[in-house]
């Protein structure tokens, strides 16, 4: 095992597919002893693959049970997980907007919020949200995603000021368009859209977000907290 980061403890959320499995390998790579959750509970080889639906706050506290309990107390947290449930805003149904929001946002505050005492009474901690573009830009067709993955912001600010005395640092990585099961489903023009508005014209590969995820879990990140770092190719500039 690399001693990059001491053998710290490593939780990743949604870690069966795409960015989250990215995010395991890396973190594994450099050194951590990393769990992973998703609804299935596979995850990478190496990582602790555990079942948990991140909308259930018994399946979360359960998870961290069995995290505490085979690897230690989570040190790191990357809550990655989440969902899109597309339509225009007219059309919307109530439950397509509260399962987007009960993932997105409330899952990762359930999360977040089960993993903050065990870092305050160890002095440390490194959290990083996955929000999105969208947060800032807004997509039309994603009222309610747009909306979970702004919130995302409000709440890593909030929790950098009420922690960061504690030495956690909260963090917001914000991808752009990436190449997952996620993006595999939008239109064949709606991608072309997006590759033409994209300065370094092309997608992200899931490993561009894992490397940038990486460096602010990492200790050498310590003096950075409540920034939102867009991996995007510059699509979001400026805003
Ligand atoms: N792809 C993009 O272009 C892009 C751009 C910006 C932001 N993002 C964000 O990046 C994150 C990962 O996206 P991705 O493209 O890798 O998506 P993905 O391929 O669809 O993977 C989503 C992951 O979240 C898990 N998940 C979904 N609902 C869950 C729940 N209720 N409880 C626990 N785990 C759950 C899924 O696992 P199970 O299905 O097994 O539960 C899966 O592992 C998401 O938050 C997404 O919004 C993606």
């Amino acid at each position: 095992m690399s001693n990059e980061q001491n053998g710290r403890v490593a939780l990743v959320t949604g870690t069966s597919r795409g960015i989250g499995a990215a995010i395991a390998a890396h973190l594994l790579e450099a050194g951590y002893r990393v769990a992973g959750t998703s609804r299935t509970g596979t995850a990478p080889e190496g990582v602790l693959g555990i079942a948990c639906d991140i909308t259930d706050p018994e399946q979360v506290d359960a998870a961290y049970q069995r995290i505490e309990a085979e690897l230690g107390p989570v040190e790191v947290l990357v809550a990655n997980a989440g969902v899109t449930r597309d339509g225009l805003m007219a059309m919307m149904k109530d439950e397509a907007w509260q399962e987007v929001i009960d993932t997105n946002l409330s899952g990762t505050f359930r999360t977040v919020r089960r993993a903050v005492r065990p870092m305050t009474r160890a002095r440390f901690g490194r959290i990083v949200l996955i929000s999105s573009v969208s947060a800032y830009v807004g997509t039309p067709g994603q009222v309610n995603y747009a909306a979970s993955k702004a919130g995302l912001i409000g709440m890593a600010r909030s929790v950098a000021g009420e922690l960061g005395s504690r030495n956690i640092t909260c963090n917001v990585v914000a991808p752009g368009f990436v190449r997952t099961d996620m993006t595999e489903e939008l239109s064949d023009d709606v991608k072309a859209d997006y590759l033409k508005r994209i300065p370094l014209r092309r997608a992200a590969e899931v490993d561009d977000i894992a490397a940038a995820v990486r460096f602010l879990c990492s200790d050498e990140a310590g003096y950075i907290t409540g920034v939102v770092l867009p991996v995007d190719g510059g699509i979001g500039m400026g805003r």
